[in-house]
């Protein structure tokens, strides 16, 4: 009788340590699963650009940079955050419109137009770029970054971000 209660004791605990074991193995396939996911996803993830409205070309001046502040939406899964990028716009003699960053290319400080002295200037460290964003004076490593642009038939510009 102690026998038989020792082998269904056995068999319970076996079983008991199957359902454990079972049970366990769940849990970790889905935390593996969960995490896999959640380390993959982003690099599957396309970077979307958006075309922004900046304006009308017939607002700006010839060769004379306007900033204009772009209110850039950043969606990731169901997370939503907002942020305001100053954009030159800059209107060519052949009324092409060229957009420029106002981020400075060496610490990340934002340049202002100086129409004196026609250069984007860098309140940093002295950084000094013309109209195009070519550097001409102090650290800045590389130009102001450029946005692509385009104009409908109503002479409102975008910007590509
Ligand atoms: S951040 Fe602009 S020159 Fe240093």
């Amino acid at each position: 009788m102690s026998e038989q209660n020792q082998d269904n004791g056995i068999d319970r605990r076996g079983l008991f340590r199957w359902v454990i074991n079972g049970v366990t193995g769940a849990i970790g396939a889905v935390v593996a699963v969960v995490a896999g996911v959640a380390i993959a996803a982003p690099s599957f993830k396309k970077d979307s650009t958006q075309w922004l409205p900046a304006g009308r070309v017939l607002g700006l001046q010839p060769q004379n940079p306007k900033p204009v502040t772009l209110r850039v939406v950043h969606k990731q899964g169901y997370y939503e955050a907002v942020d305001h990028e100053v954009v030159f716009l800059v209107r060519g003699t052949d009324n092409e419109v060229r957009a420029i960053s106002s981020v400075c290319t060496h610490l990340g400080c934002h340049v202002h137009w100086d129409p004196e002295a026609r250069l984007f200037q860098c309140p940093c460290h002295g950084g000094q770029y013309d109209i195009t964003g070519k550097v001409i004076g102090g650290p800045p490593p590389r130009p102001l970054a450029t946005y692509a642009t385009r104009t409908d038939s109503s002479n409102q510009i975008f910007i590509e971000l």
